[in-house]
């Protein structure tokens, strides 16, 4: 399984274009080593031709432009995205759906509740339904029953497993502060060619016993990294709600995520969704040394790992 990181920054991507914060004014004036980020998205394939995209990102129009394989090849009008699966309903992690109308239909894979959100709250699948776009995404359930897993038509070799997360629906979403099974997911995959597993969950908010038999068996984990503290953005006085209180995991601390990788065998251990306020982007801190420390790594677009 090849996978491609296309963004690996959390809401507002970094720099956040309104943003003063240390990092994000560091970036600017040249005082913070760190690389930009756009907003969280991956792809992933067995065969290197049929791409699943998991999650489409405001910043979706960049990440296809620096990633040849989903660009047009075979016919005159054609992408490399095969399918694609919505961890969430996030604005972050489905507003690219409207950038993607022209190639309409395309299959999108999500839970019932994403499904409920994103056709009230944001109604991203009947605001495309028109002859115009093709009558827009094809939307395809997706199931939580974790075994025996199930394999999406349209991509060849990977056996996807969808667990729920507890964590939160979108600030938009009817049911914000009253969370359901599904709002958010966390995806076990395995390439049944070569045996490589990821354990995939951006918006990991807390480490449940059914999740931990999954994290055990991955190869490659790559988690929640939002936040390195729970009260980081109070702290640096860019918002008001600790990252818990948004469904985030921090890394430090603890029962933090650094504490939870320590524990778990897996070769790769990666950080995504990363927060534009979160020291670990600057690789001159202490934060981003202890990391490395703890053998995990921060991941950046552009990023591939072959498992
Ligand atoms: C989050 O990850 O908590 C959300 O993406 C926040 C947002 O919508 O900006
Ligand atoms: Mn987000
Ligand atoms: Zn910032």
């Amino acid at each position: 399984m090849k996978i491609r990181v296309l963004g690996a920054a959390a809401g507002g991507g970094f720099p956040q274009w309104n943003c003063n914060c240390h990092n994000c004014k560091g970036f600017r004036d040249g005082t913070v080593n760190a690389k930009p980020r756009t907003q969280s998205s991956i792809c992933i394939s067995s065969d290197e031709g049929n791409w699943l995209l998991l999650n489409a990102s405001p910043d979706i129009r960049a990440q296809l432009a620096s990633f040849s394989p989903l660009q047009p090849a075979r016919q005159l009008r054609d992408t490399g995205i095969a399918a694609i699966l919505l961890m969430d309903g996030q604005i972050d992690h489905c507003s690219g759906l409207l950038m993607l109308r022209e190639g309409c239909p395309l299959d999108v894979y999500c839970t019932d509740p994403v499904f409920e959100d994103l056709s009230r709250g944001f109604p991203i699948f009947p605001m495309l339904n028109f002859d115009t776009w093709n009558g827009g995404f094809r939307r395809q359930p997706l199931s939580l029953e974790t075994e025996p897993g199930f394999l999406i038509p349209a991509i060849q070799n990977l056996r996807i497993h969808a667990m729920p997360l507890t964590s939160k629906a979108p600030p938009y979403s009817p049911h914000r502060d009253h969370p359901v099974s599904g709002d958010n997911i966390g995806l076990f995959i395995e390439d049944l060619s070569s045996g490589g597993t990821l354990f995939y969950a951006p918006g990991l908010g807390a480490i449940e016993p059914h999740l931990l038999p999954w994290m055990q068996r991955a190869d490659c984990l790559m988690v929640d990294g939002t936040l390195w503290r729970d009260d980081e953005m109070i702290r640096q006085e860019v918002g008001v709600q600790l990252g818990t209180q948004m469904g985030h995991l921090p890394q430090s601390g603890p029962g933090g995520m650094l504490e939870v990788l320590d524990r778990l065998p897996a070769d790769r251990k990666v950080l995504i969704h990363i927060n534009n306020t979160n020291p670990i982007l600057n690789e001159d801190s202490s934060e981003h040394a202890a990391l490395k420390q703890h053998g995990v790594e921060v991941a950046w677009d552009g990023m591939e790992i072959t498992l």
